[in-house]
C-alpha cells in the first residue's frame, strides 16, 4: 500500500491527528492483518481514523462514513491547489499569521469570486484554514464580507493520493450504520461531534446533542473505541454509569483504557481530548 497519511490531507476540524499513535497501538492489541475484522468508522469526518486502521489492518474490511462528503474535497484538491497558489502570491508580502490590510483582503476576495466564476470549486474548509482566525468558522458569503481575514494559506500544494485506497466509502446517518453493521468481529470507532461545542463545520443540520450523546451511549457495546472532548461528555458520563447503573457500566465500561492529549486551537487557546477503548470482547 501506499502512503501513511499522519493527518488529513485537505483541513478538517476535530480530525484526530494526535491519537494517532494511541489508536495505533489500540489496534495493535488485535491480533494479526485484520483479516475476518470489520472496522467502521461511524462518524469518519476526514476519513483520517479510516485511513489508519486500513493501513494497519489491511485484510480488515473498513468502512469509511463520510457524512460530511469529504471525498467531494479530495476529488476537486487540484481546483484548489489552483485557488491555495493565487491566494499564496497575493499574500506573498504579508507576514504568516497576522490579519490583512483592505487591499490585500479585496483581492483575496476577487480572486475567490473570479475562481468560482470559471467553474473552480470552492473548498470552505480550506478557505477558513488559510483566512479565518483559528477555530473560528464562517460560510463563504461570510469570508467574503468579512472585515478581518488572515494570513494562513498553506504553503504547498495538497496531495492525496492513495488516501482513500481499501475503504469502503458510505454516506449514513450513524444509526442506520450501526444496524448495517452490527455483527461479531466489529470494532466501532465513535467520534461524534462534541456537545456543548461549535457544530457550524459538520454537515449534521440538527445540532448533536444531548439526546443524541445518549441515544448513541445506548448503542455502544464493546468492542469499541470512543472520542470525546474534556468539556465534552464522556468521561462524566462514565462516572455517573459506574454509580447509577453499575450493572450496564460493568458491561461496557469494565477494563477500558482511557488516554488523553492536549491540543491547540490557536496561541491561547488549549483543549484537552480523551479517547476510551474497550475491546474486552475481543
Ligand atoms: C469530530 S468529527 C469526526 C472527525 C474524524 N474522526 C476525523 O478524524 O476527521 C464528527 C463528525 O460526525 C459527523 N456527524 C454529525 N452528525 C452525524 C450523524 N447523525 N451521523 C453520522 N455522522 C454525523 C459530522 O459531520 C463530523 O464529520
Amino acid at each position: 500500500m501506499t502512503k501513511n497519511y499522519k493527518a488529513a490531507p485537505l483541513p478538517f476540524i476535530g480530525q484526530k491527528r494526535l491519537f494517532l499513535k494511541d489508536f495505533k497501538a489500540m489496534l495493535a492489541e488485535i491480533e494479526g492483518d485484520g483479516e475476518g475484522w470489520t472496522i467502521v468508522d461511524v462518524f469518519g469526518g476526514s476519513g483520517l481514523l479510516a485511513h489508519t486502521a486500513k493501513r494497519a489492518k489491511p485484510k480488515a474490511r473498513v468502512i469509511y462514513n463520510d457524512y460530511d462528503n469529504y471525498s467531494e474535497r479530495l476529488a476537486n484538491i487540484d481546483s484548489t491547489n489552483v485557488l491555495r497558489r493565487e491566494i499564496h502570491r497575493l499574500l506573498a508580502p504579508m507576514p504568516k499569521d497576522g490579519s490583512l490590510s483592505a487591499e490585500i483582503a479585496g483581492q483575496i476576495r476577487t480572486a475567490i469570486l473570479a475562481h468560482q466564476a470559471a467553474g473552480g470549486y470552492i473548498d470552505i474548509g480550506c478557505l477558513n484554514a488559510w483566512l479565518c482566525f483559528g477555530g473560528d468558522w464562517k460560510p463563504l458569503e461570510k469570508i467574503l464580507n468579512a472585515r478581518d481575514l488572515w494570513s494562513r494559506v498553506a504553503k504547498t500544494d495538497y496531495n492525496a493520493d492513495g488516501y482513500l485506497d481499501g475503504l469502503i466509502i458510505e454516506a449514513a446517518d450513524y444509526r442506520e450504520l450501526l444496524q448495517k453493521y452490527r455483527a461479531e468481529k466489529t470494532l466501532f470507532v465513535f467520534d461524534p461531534p462534541y456537545i456543548k461545542t461549535m457544530q457550524g463545520m459538520y454537515a449534521n443540520s440538527k445540532y448533536f446533542d444531548m439526546v443524541a450523546f445518549l441515544e448513541l451511549m445506548d448503542s455502544v457495546a464493546p468492542p469499541f473505541v470512543f472520542f470525546s472532548g474534556s468539556c465534552s461528555e464522556l468521561p462524566a458520563y462514565v462516572d455517573y454509569l459506574k454509580k447509577s447503573r453499575p450493572h450496564e457500566w460493568r458491561h461496557k465500561f469494565e477494563g477500558a483504557v482511557v488516554k488523553h492529549r492536549v491540543g491547540r486551537v490557536n496561541a491561547s487557546a488549549a483543549y484537552k481530548d480523551n479517547m476510551i477503548y474497550n475491546l474486552q470482547a475481543v
